[in-house]
């Protein structure tokens, strides 16, 4: 007799698998350009320069980011408003993970709204008038204007931080409901490979955050 899965089964595969690819790789390339602020404002507006010079560039942010990225995140807050939160009655790291990925999920789905409409649309009245997209030879120039408001960069602090903790885990939820690490020695190492991916992921994102308002990033240049 065949065995057909179920269409939540479905949903909710294709909902791990898109936090990986095509969002989790989206996000090392996207820190990766960010990462050319620590380069100066010439090097960064020439990444942004030769991203939208990629041909078909609108068909792959339209198939490749926007439509994967609506589809988790509207399924992520489906999974959410019907989670059950047990953390409260078990004590183990697991289990606030599990909450702390649906917190982090939740601000994501603001941040990410607020972020894209403010760099890709230019369209947060008061704010930004200028996409980023649209202006690469002012990109670096629109990005440093705004992060030296304090509350924009703090927004862009937790809102980093709250990716970067959400892909390390996601990484770790990924490999063990897929099947791919078994056992719970195996699955503890990987636990920790996790912590140390997103430590150097935070570590990356945060100081192309800080190279737009301070030259070099963090380490003021020590390390490119
Ligand atoms: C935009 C708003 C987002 C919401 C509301 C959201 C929500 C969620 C939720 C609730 C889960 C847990 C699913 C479960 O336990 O079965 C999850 C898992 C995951 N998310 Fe997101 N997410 C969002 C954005 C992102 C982004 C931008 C990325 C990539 C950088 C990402 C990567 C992942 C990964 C890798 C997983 C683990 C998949 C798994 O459970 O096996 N998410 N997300």
């Amino acid at each position: 007799m065949a065995i057909h899965p179920s269409r939540t089964f479905i949903l909710r595969k294709l909902h791990q698998l898109s936090g990986i690819v095509p969002l989790g790789v989206f996000l090392l390339e996207h820190f990766y350009t960010n990462s050319k602020a620590m380069l100066g404002s010439e090097a960064f507006n020439q990444a942004v320069t030769d991203i939208q010079n990629i041909p078909y560039i609108l068909l792959i942010e339209i198939f490749g980011i926007f439509i994967p990225l609506i589809y988790h995140a509207v399924y992520g807050l489906v999974i959410t408003w019907e989670m059950r939160p047990n953390n409260l009655h078990y004590p183990y790291a697991r289990n606030w993970f599990y909450l702390i990925q649906r917190i982090t999920g939740i601000i994501l789905f603001f941040f990410i709204t607020f972020h894209v409409l403010n760099f890709r649309f230019g369209l947060i009245p008061g704010l930004n008038d200028l996409a980023v997209a649209t202006h690469p030879d002012q990109a670096f120039y629109i990005v440093s204007r705004e992060f030296q408001m304090p509350v924009i960069f703090v927004i862009y602090i937790i809102g980093i931080t709250a990716t970067v903790w959400h892909l390390a885990n996601g990484l770790w939820l990924f490999l063990v409901d897929w099947g791919i690490i078994i056992g719970p020695s195996a699955q503890r190492a990987i636990g920790y490979a996790c912590l140390a991916v997103g430590a150097v992921l935070l570590f990356v994102g945060l100081n192309a955050a800080v190279a737009f308002i301070r030259p070099g990033g963090l380490l003021g240049g020590i390390i490119y």
